[in-house]
């Protein structure tokens, strides 16, 4: 188990001598989803490379910024971008977001992503409020993350996502006619998409939609005492579910055509949360 507030001293003591403010709910987003901080009041945005330590993402459509804003009279911290398992990064790398938002004064956190669609009633461009998370590939480092001996660590897996928080997401996609599908998030590893054939075996086990990120935060997040909640934009259908060509330019384009529905319901979450 690293010590996160060892490793991280500079990091954050870097940020908060740039913070404007002390953000109240954090969101970090997905794939092709960070031109949401394009349609808000930017108040500073710092890039991930000027801060000390702060691993670099090498996705495309990931930008590295984080950027602190005001909407509806909340502080907001978004971040424009994450870093990936399938990168190389360690575990701990891959929760700095989550750890930043926390040291910095968020108790909430939305977290989005992009994901592929496996539940046959899904189409690229819906949204899905994740009803609960299947992290069952990364459970080992999650559990070194945490720390094996931790007992705050035995719980917080399950009680996820916040019940209030997905609540109030459903509230708002519903006062914005948004439809808005629910669904299991099963996370892989990556780097590659998955074959035909694990998708039909993750199917079997409940998942509806699948992706390379978030179940490790929405985890260390709870483990840090914050309200989580998250929401996919399927971009694409699973490999295997229909004869189209997986690839990144289809997700990124996907997000992109869905980023004004997508932006209209992160606005009325933040809102009302
Ligand atoms: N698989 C894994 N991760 C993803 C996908 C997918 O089909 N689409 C977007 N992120």
């Amino acid at each position: 188990m690293v010590n996160l507030n060892i490793k991280y001293k500079n990091l954050i003591d870097y940020l908060k001598s740039e913070i404007p403010f002390e953000p109240e709910i954090a969101i970090i987003l997905g794939s092709g989803l960070g031109d949401f901080a394009e349609q808000i009041n930017i108040n500073k945005s710092i890039s991930t490379s000027d801060i000390p330590g702060y691993p670099v993402s090498t996705v495309i459509g990931h930008k590295g910024k984080i950027h602190f804003a005001e909407y509806q009279g909340k502080k907001l911290i978004l971040f424009q971008g994450r870093v990936h398992f399938y990168e190389g990064y360690d575990i701990d790398e891959c929760v700095i977001p989550v750890f930043i938002s926390s040291k910095l004064g968020a108790d909430k956190l939305l977290l989005t992503n992009a994901a592929g669609g496996i539940n046959k009633n899904f189409t690229p461009g819906d949204l899905m409020l994740i009803t609960s998370f299947n992290g069952i590939l990364i459970k080992k480092e999650l559990t070194d993350l945490i720390g094996l001996t931790n007992p705050a660590a035995k719980n917080n897996f399950i009680h996820l996502p916040n019940p209030e928080l997905n609540r109030k997401i459903k509230e708002s996609a519903h006062s914005e006619n948004i439809f808005l599908k629910e669904g299991v998030y099963f996370y892989t590893k990556g780097p590659s998409y998955e074959t035909p054939a694990e998708i039909n075996f993750i199917d079997k086990f409940g998942a509806d939609a699948v992706g390379m990120s978030t179940v490790h935060e929405a985890v260390y997040a709870a483990f840090l005492g914050m309200k989580v909640s998250a929401v996919s934009c399927i971009t694409n259908f699973a490999a295997g579910i229909s004869i189209q060509k997986l690839s990144h330019s289809e997700v990124t384009e996907t997000a992109n055509r869905v980023k004004n529905t997508f932006a209209k319901l992160i606005k009325a979450v933040i809102k009302s949360i």
